[in-house]
């Protein structure tokens, strides 16, 4: 064998490569043997270039094709088992909740929040600030009048500056992101703000950087030393700057509540948390400032992006199938008429709308992968081992998209979701799109809340018409933490 290619490499090459190859052999060495099967990657990057190549998407369902329903995938320093199909899915996350509850510890980017919240936390911690915050919002409206208000409330002024862009080509993005973050500041802070406010708007404009820059500081979490190189290539320092100052905008808010706070008469989120810190002391690892700053910043992730891509989502769909948009209508003027907001008094008696919403949730698919698990041992698993430290991605894709449960899945067809009687059907199996087992989406009945309000009034009050008839907008998502629609304008022409 010809070697003279070595002594052509510098010592510092020789070493990295030496290196590299140690701690691969390490890494080998430690995992167990029988793990899913999967690509193999290359060193210190894993199958990073083989995910740079398209839509995750498209390739974990070719890579279901090749390995089956649990196959793992490396990359960079995460080793990552991807479970597919609602029985596999449900096996884990439902049938074994005690070992796939987990997050995986560096769900967080930023040290405040790691560990700590709803979203990002695990075992006691996240169980009691999981429980606590889901009855506390339940005491605020969850599902009850009180949210109600406070919801059409915000869609009023919402329609209200939709209605002064006059028909006219529109994006409605940032405007679809500030009101239903509004709806997050009425739980958490007891009050909405105006749509000019500084503050507010300086707020929002950080959680969606934010939001932004967590889908490229993904890296960080595959190469955590990327953090260390100088400048800020991967923005990552401005990443934290941001979440500083949200940080500080929430602890602003928690001091002024605290100031005026008042035990008989708790006002919202914040209030219901101090009510508990004076009960169990403010060192109290639940009831500590740090854990309901990440707990406000957790309802504002994920609680606005998932809701203005589902609002943008529809209006799309709308766009793009005129006849659904006329039944709609036809729908909400035979149960609420037009003089008044729909209420949710009305929903039940809406199931055109029930199986359209259904359908966007199916085909927007706004949370594919859902948000990763984590597995704090060795997991066995359809005879195999998930290996400690794995990060374990229920891919809610590969049931949304199936076609053996959705006839012609690539097509649009609220329909589906229609019995030969009119009444709604498959609400079992849709539920996936809000993932399964004991982390399914704490703000689900917010949600459906939300989506209804927003999306019945809309139809309501506009016809919906594409920007240029002969070039409807893109029906191809953007695959980021969630899946939302490219930007598109829209004319909106007040029909009452
Ligand atoms: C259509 C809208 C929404 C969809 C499709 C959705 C979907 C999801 C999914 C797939 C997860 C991950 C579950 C898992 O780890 O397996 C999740 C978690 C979560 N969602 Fe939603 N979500 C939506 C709206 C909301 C809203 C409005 C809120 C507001 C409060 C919210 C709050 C949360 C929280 C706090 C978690 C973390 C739960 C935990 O880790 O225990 N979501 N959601």
């Amino acid at each position: 064998m010809n070697i003279d290619w070595i002594s052509g490499l510098d010592d510092i090459t020789v070493a990295i490569v030496v290196l590299l190859l140690t701690l691969l052999a390490i890494r080998l060495l430690q995992s167990p043997s029988n793990v899913p099967p999967g690509p193999t990657g290359y060193p210190v990057v894993g199958s990073m270039p083989l995910m740079g190549r398209g839509n995750p998407l498209d390739i974990f369902r070719t890579l279901r094709a090749k390995y089956g329903d649990v196959f793992s995938i490396q990359i960079g320093s995460t080793f990552n088992v991807v479970i597919n199909g609602l029985d596999a899915l449900n096996e884990a996350f439902v049938k074994n909740a005690d070992k796939f509850s987990d997050r995986p510890d560096n769900l967080a980017v930023q040290d405040y929040l790691r560990g700590k919240g709803i979203g990002a936390s695990s075992g006691d911690h996240w169980k009691q600030t999981r429980t606590f915050s889901l009855m506390t919002l339940r005491g605020f409206g969850f599902g009850r009048k009180i949210l109600e208000t406070k919801v059409k409330e915000e869609v009023t002024e919402y329609l209200d500056v939709i209605e002064g862009q006059k028909g006219q080509p529109y994006d409605a993005k940032e405007l679809t992101h500030i009101a239903v973050s509004n709806i997050i500041c009425s739980i958490a802070f007891g009050s909405r703000y105006n749509y000019s406010d500084k503050k507010f708007k300086h707020l929002t404009a950080l959680l969606n950087e934010n939001f932004r820059l967590n889908s490229v500081n993904g890296a960080i979490r595959q190469l955590p030393w990327l953090r260390y190189l100088p400048g800020d290539f991967f923005s990552i320092k401005k990443f934290h700057r941001n979440g500083d100052q949200i940080k500080e905008f929430a602890n602003d808010q928690i001091a002024e509540h605290r100031e005026s706070f008042d035990e008989n008469n708790p006002r919202d989120f914040i209030d219901a948390f101090i009510q508990q810190q004076k009960k169990y002391g403010q060192d109290h690892p639940i009831f500590e400032d740090n854990n309901l700053a990440a707990a406000i910043k957790d309802l504002f992730s994920a609680g606005t992006e998932t809701i203005s891509a589902m609002i943008r989502w529809s209006i799309l769909y709308l766009l793009h199938n005129k006849p659904v948009q006329d039944k709609l209508r036809l729908e909400i003027e035979s149960v609420v008429g037009t003089s008044r907001l729909p209420s949710l008094d009305d929903k039940p008696n809406m199931p055109y709308y029930e199986a359209f919403i259904m359908e966007v949730l199916r085909m927007g698919n706004i949370a594919p992968l859902s948000v990763g698990h984590g597995a704090r041992t060795d997991i066995p698993f359809r005879g195999m081992v998930i290996p400690k430290g794995s990060v374990i991605i229920p891919n809610l894709d590969s049931v949304l998209s199936d076609a053996e449960l959705f006839k012609e899945p690539k097509m649009f067809d609220p329909e589906r979701f229609l019995g030969n009687d009119g009444n709604v059907i498959g609400q079992k199996t849709m539920a996936i799109a809000f993932s399964l087992g004991r982390r399914m989406c704490l703000g689900q009945s917010l949600a459906k809340i939300e989506m209804f309000l927003f999306i019945t009034a809309m139809i309501q009050r506009f016809e919906f018409i594409p920007e240029n008839p002969e070039r409807l907008p893109s029906l191809e998502g953007i695959v980021g933490l969630s899946r939302t629609p490219k930007a598109y304008r829209f004319r909106a022409v007040k029909l009452h």
